[in-house]
């Protein structure tokens, strides 16, 4: 049975290159994930005062699409050497309220992505610290910093070079086992 994989991405821009490398990842997967890409630029900004009983509707649509998942994959660009806003939105949303997170237990993977040259380590592990606290087991290696990403894909927006699909092979095979190793049933 393929195990349903979460996919998270850090950037609202159209052409976004943290997207393109988080489909062209999902394309080489194995049969075994099954992902799912949850919107996040629609939650209205989390403010405690309003999760009641009836949150916002879509707060509310994101947890449930969120909570029978088996993994998540966060890709995300750096934003001032730490994740965008926005994800950061998205994860506290699905974080409460105490004792009903959407996260506990799930196990992920993380990859950060920019046209710059340093990977977007600083988001890569400010991403990891908050999946400490969220307990979610983080695949170590291989780690995905991914620079230069701007120069990644062709002019059909296919992945330019084999050295690059072996390595997001690589990648998000050992995250499959990953997975497989870690799920807990929901
Ligand atoms: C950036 N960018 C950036 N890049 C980086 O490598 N480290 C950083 O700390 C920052 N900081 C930063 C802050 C803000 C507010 C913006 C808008 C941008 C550049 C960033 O990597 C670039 O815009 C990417 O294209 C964003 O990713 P997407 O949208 O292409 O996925």
């Amino acid at each position: 049975m393929a195990r349903n994989i979460a996919v998270l991405v850090g950037s609202l821009r159209q052409a976004s290159w943290t997207r393109k490398v988080a489909n062209a990842m999902i394309e080489l997967a194995p049969p075994a994930l099954a992902f799912q890409v949850l919107e996040i630029g629609q939650l209205p900004l989390y403010n405690q005062d309003l999760d009641t009983a009836t949150p916002p509707g879509e707060w509310q649509a994101f947890r449930d699409r969120a909570r029978p998942m088996d993994g998540v994959l966060f890709a995300t660009p750096e934003y001032n050497r730490s994740v965008p806003g926005v994800l950061k939105n998205a994860i506290d949303i699905g974080s409460r309220p105490p004792g009903k997170s959407v996260w506990a237990g799930k196990p992920a993977g993380v990859v950060s992505v920019t046209p710059g040259a340093l990977g977007a380590f600083g988001a890569n592990h400010h991403l990891r610290q908050m999946l400490v606290f969220l307990d979610m087991p983080a695949l170590q290696q291989p780690e995905m910093y991914i620079p230069a990403a701007n120069k990644l894909f062709d002019a059909s927006g296919a992945l330019a070079s084999d050295a690059t699909k072996q390595l997001f092979t690589r990648f998000i095979t050992t995250f499959a086992a990953w997975v497989e190793r870690n799920h807990r049933p929901s």
